[in-house]
């Protein structure tokens, strides 16, 4: 199935997201139709509270970023064990925020440390435009989402933004 896509500013994209215990069928059919609804939007990287639910995972579309996986990787209740001292800015976008793009400042590489499908860890040192999504994502486990991070000289702009999508929607 294909999940509706929780929109900023609904609560439940701040709320809190408990560990994952249960490693079980359900669990991995909820993360084939959260594969389902991440390609449907066209997106990069998907949490779970994005689609309802608040749970401490996500999911990366790593098709063009990787060539030795699958089409995509689970992060299971994910840890970042690393970041880089570099920085880089570049521009960013969310599915539940649609048509909204802002400069946002990451760390350049990162090691995460995750569960997978069957509750096996594993680490995985990420750089560039994997990290970026990693850090944009893990962020959502935490109720932070990127035009929290905006940078100053870009607030006025996105205010101004947010203001008409709220209007356009309305
Ligand atoms: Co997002």
């Amino acid at each position: 199935m294909i999940y509706p896509i929780v929109k900023y500013p609904n609560p439940i994209l701040r709320k809190k997201n408990v560990l994952v215990k249960h490693f079980d069928d359900e669990l991995k059919t909820l993360i084939q139709n959260m594969f389902k609804t991440m390609l449907q939007a066209d997106g990069i990287g998907l949490a779970a509270p994005q689609i309802g639910k608040n749970i401490r995972l996500f999911i990366v579309n790593t098709k063009d970023l990787l060539t030795d996986t699958d089409d995509f990787q689970v992060f299971i209740n994910p840890v970042i064990t690393f970041t880089s001292q570099e920085t880089a800015i570049d521009e960013e976008g969310c599915l539940s925020i649609p048509k909204i793009y802002t400069p946002v400042k990451r760390h350049v590489s990162v090691i995460i440390k995750a569960q997978d499908v069957n509750g096996k860890e594993f680490v995985q040192k990420a750089d560039k435009l994997l990290a970026r999504i990693i850090q944009h994502e893990f962020d959502h486990l935490n109720g932070v989402l990127f035009i929290d991070k905006v940078l100053a000289l870009n607030k006025k702009t996105l205010e101004f933004d947010l203001k008409k999508r709220s209007k356009d929607d309305a």
